[in-house]
């Protein structure tokens, strides 16, 4: 096998949610699919299945009747191995287990011609290991699509260790084809999408259970507002279930070795047990009702007179910022080095907790709270107070956030509130990755934007927010906690120190 070899015929073993899926995207492309499954009568269903979801989406006119009877005559169920003879490539979506999947491509080796690629769509197994039961191991890649496949338009191309770099051309050009955007990764565990995912749930959780500064809605609406997720970690959490989350997590952390940045929490597992697993029960971190999280209302803004105001920020630009939403709110700005006996102080700090941010201002705790300034004021406003900070000035703090009417988070101390710490986390992961030659940027930022809809990639993230400014939000995570979890990636140390994008290409 040397160039990227045309697929005419593909095998689908495996006709459940993915291979379906996988049949309908190929179909649609041109490719004859010939449809396997172990169970009797799967693999025709799944093929009636299709033709009925065609036929829904002539009725709509997004398909042609032309089209959809093409489609329907490349489907062809078969009812024994045998029949996968003559396929170009095989791809298996069975059962998520390794005994199964190699035997099945033990199997199919002396059925298929030598030069057809058995491709495995598995999310959590090791490539290299499903094709250790080969005796051409060289054949196997990972073709990694993601849930509902016509939608998700990514897969991962994984290459095994023994993996022939003509397996990987293949499955590329068979994804351009299919209208996927296909993403090339070495395999490792989590291969891309899981692996650069695993920030964002597992920060969340340190915030919450891990240092009690905010529940779980704060979050959640802070990482929306501020950053523009679609969606929080909890409500995540929520839509995927417990029981399906909790082990990839757990996983994830075993399969590199109790890295202390994949580590999960003690709550999820408690949640589990107590069966908490989200939405499809109707109750997770949120209550639902008739499929919809029941609403848990903003925070009450507590009133307080107008009173002066001093302002201290990690950026110019912020404490210009904090001025003005002062002055619009009409409370006195103080314009002098140090803040009178009346001034409630306001603080912007990157990566600081009040208490630090305090101690660098050198003015005194009981008087502070702060705003995190990094994402702009507009959407939300994200107030941290530290345990010396009196309730009047918490108070005051709030009432004066809230006057533009912009909805208000308030907090306990946290080093970099919760978006900096979160996406401080997000970036350096991702940076790992790249390190790690596990996928080049660009298919990492891909692959994070397609897989997981935030709203920009990882490397793009850190990148419009200034990597140097995620090299000291980590820097002083790691200060005040003491976590090897937030040590800084040298991928990221370094293009920091030379002042290069994320995304910078190395010649
Ligand atoms: N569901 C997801 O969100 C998702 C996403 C990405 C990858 N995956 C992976 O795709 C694979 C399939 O997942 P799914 O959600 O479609 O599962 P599923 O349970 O919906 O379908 C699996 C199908 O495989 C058949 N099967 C089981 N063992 C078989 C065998 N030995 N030979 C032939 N057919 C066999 C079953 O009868 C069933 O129809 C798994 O490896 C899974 O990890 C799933």
């Amino acid at each position: 096998m040397a160039d990227a070899r045309i697929v005419n015929v593909l095998g689908v073993v495996g006709t459940g949610a993915m291979g379906a899926g996988i049949a309908q995207i190929a179909a649609q492309a041109g490719i004859a699919v010939r449809l396997l499954d172990a169970r009797p009568g799967a693999a025709a269903s799944a093929a009636q299945k299709l033709g009925e979801v065609w036929a829904g989406l002539a009725a709509k006119g997004r398909m042609n009747p032309e089209a959809v009877e093409a489609a329907k005559a490349r489907l062809h169920p078969i009812a024994s191995d045998a029949e996968l003879a003559g396929c170009d490539v095989v791809i298996e979506a069975i059962v998520e287990d390794l005994g199964a999947k190699k035997a099945l491509f033990a199997a199919l080796e002396p059925i298929v011609g030598t030069d057809c690629v058995l491709a495995t769509n598995t999310s959590s197994l090791s490539v290299t290991a499903i094709a250790a039961s080969c005796t051409a191991p060289g054949r196997v890649g990972g073709f990694h699509f993601f849930n509902p496949v016509p939608l998700m338009k990514v897969v991962e191309v994984i290459d095994g260790a023994l993996t022939e770099p003509a397996v990987g051309a293949t499955l590329t050009a068979l994804a351009t084809r299919m209208g996927h955007r296909p993403v090339r990764c070495i395999d490792s565990p989590g291969f891309i999408v899981n692996h650069a995912g695993r920030g964002f749930g597992t920060e969340a959780l340190r915030i919450v259970a891990g240092e009690s500064a905010a529940r779980p809605v704060d979050v959640d609406r802070a990482l929306r507002d501020q950053v523009g997720f679609r969606m929080g970690p909890f409500e995540l959490l929520d839509l995927t279930a417990l029981d399906v989350s909790q082990p990839v997590m757990e996983s994830i952390y075993r399969q590199y070795h109790e890295e202390p940045r994949y580590r999960p929490s003690w709550l999820l597992r408690q949640r589990l047990d107590a069966g908490l697993l989200g939405r499809k029960v109707g109750r997770g971190f949120y209550a639902y009702r008739d499929g919809k999280a029941e609403p848990l209302p903003e925070q009450s803004v507590p009133v307080a007179a107008p009173r002066p105001v001093w302002v201290w920020g990690d950026d110019p630009d912020w404490e210009a910022a904090l001025a003005s939403m002062v002055r619009d709110a009409g409370w006195p700005v103080e314009t002098a080095s140090r803040p009178s006996d009346a001034a409630l102080c306001l603080l912007a700090p990157l990566g600081d907790d009040v208490t630090a941010a305090a101690q660098r201002a050198r003015i005194d705790p009981a008087r502070c709270v702060a705003v995190d300034a990094l994402f702009g004021l507009a959407k939300r406003r994200v107030l941290m107070t530290n345990p010396a900070t009196h309730a009047e000035f918490a108070a005051a703090g709030h009432a004066l956030l809230a006057a533009g009417g912009v909805p208000v988070t308030r907090i306990k101390d946290s080093p970099g509130f919760v978006a900096q710490r979160t996406v401080a986390t997000i970036v350096n992961i991702a940076c790992d990755i790249a390190q790690q030659g596990v996928a080049t940027p660009a298919d990492i930022d891909a692959a994070v934007t397609l897989g997981l809809g935030y709203p920009k990639g990882p490397l793009a993230l850190g990148d419009a927010l200034g990597p140097a400014r995620i090299v000291t939000i980590l820097a002083r995570l790691s200060a005040l906690t003491g976590d090897p979890r937030y040590r800084a990636s040298p991928w990221l140390r370094r293009r920091a120190a030379l002042g290069l994008s994320l995304l910078h290409v190395e010649a």
